[in-house]
């Protein structure tokens, strides 16, 4: 039995499932699950609560001195701190989904968030989901998946866990927000998301979720001979 830190990269579109499938295996694994969405969402929450217009590049940049923001992890479970304050629930309006996928398109931000998420994996054997994790946080990593599945089925998942969560939405919305950011996420300049050239593609639009981490786990096994 060795105890070397093993890091696995989630990346992928929105609603793809990333994060039900991930931190289930995370927890079966014994890993600890990293969202780095949240470091995005925590950012971009910031901006709309001081009002700083989160397409103007050089404002969200130089707003950036008086952000602080980390994750930590009580019971396994990842909560995010915006200076200093549990922002875990304020993060995940579609508000504050816009707000993350237009800030994540600043250079700054990503150079900004980039050493929070290495030292975590330096630290951790993890899950860490995103959509640069194979190709520009974690090139090193032993595991490298790109988790997708059909828009609709994506849409339609986010909407669901919305609706779920108590939140007034229409399905068409969801579904046009989801194509925009999957827009904004794959066509900016900086850490565009891409698969990994030497990643898995694992696209689960006819695999329920526990079959989905079943899929998961097997690569991740395959590929570090666990
Ligand atoms: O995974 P999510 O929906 O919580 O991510 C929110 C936004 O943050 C998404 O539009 C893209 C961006 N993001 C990113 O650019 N890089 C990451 N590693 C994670 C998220």
């Amino acid at each position: 039995m060795t105890d070397r830190i093993i890091n696995v990269a989630v990346d992928g579109p929105a609603g793809a499932g990333k994060s039900s499938i991930s931190r289930a295996a995370a927890a079966e694994l014994g890993y600890i699950y990293v969202d780095t969405g949240a470091l995005y969402r925590a950012v971009g929450l910031y901006a709309l609560e001081n009002g700083i217009p989160t397409s103007d590049a050089e404002a969200i940049a130089a707003m950036l001195g008086g952000v602080e923001v980390s994750l930590q992890f009580v019971d396994g479970a990842q909560q995010v701190l915006l200076n200093g304050r549990d922002v875990s629930a304020q993060i995940r309006t579609p508000e504050a989904s816009m707000a993350a996928s237009a800030v994540s398109a600043v250079p700054a931000v990503r150079d900004f968030l980039f050493e929070t998420q290495r030292a975590i994996a330096r630290e951790h054997s993890c899950i860490m989901d995103g959509r640069d994790i194979g190709t520009v946080v974690l090139p090193d990593a032993q595991v490298k998946v790109f988790l997708t599945a059909k828009p609709e089925l994506r849409a339609r998942r986010r909407y669901d866990e919305l609706i779920a969560k108590g939140q007034t939405v229409e399905f068409k919305d969801v579904l046009d927000d989801l194509l925009e950011r999957d827009y904004n996420d794959s066509h900016r300049a900086v850490a565009p998301l891409r698969p990994a050239p030497d990643g898995v593609v694992l696209d689960n639009s006819d695999l329920d979720l526990p079959a989905s981490i079943a899929a998961l786990i097997a690569i991740i096994k395959e590929k570090t001979n666990g």
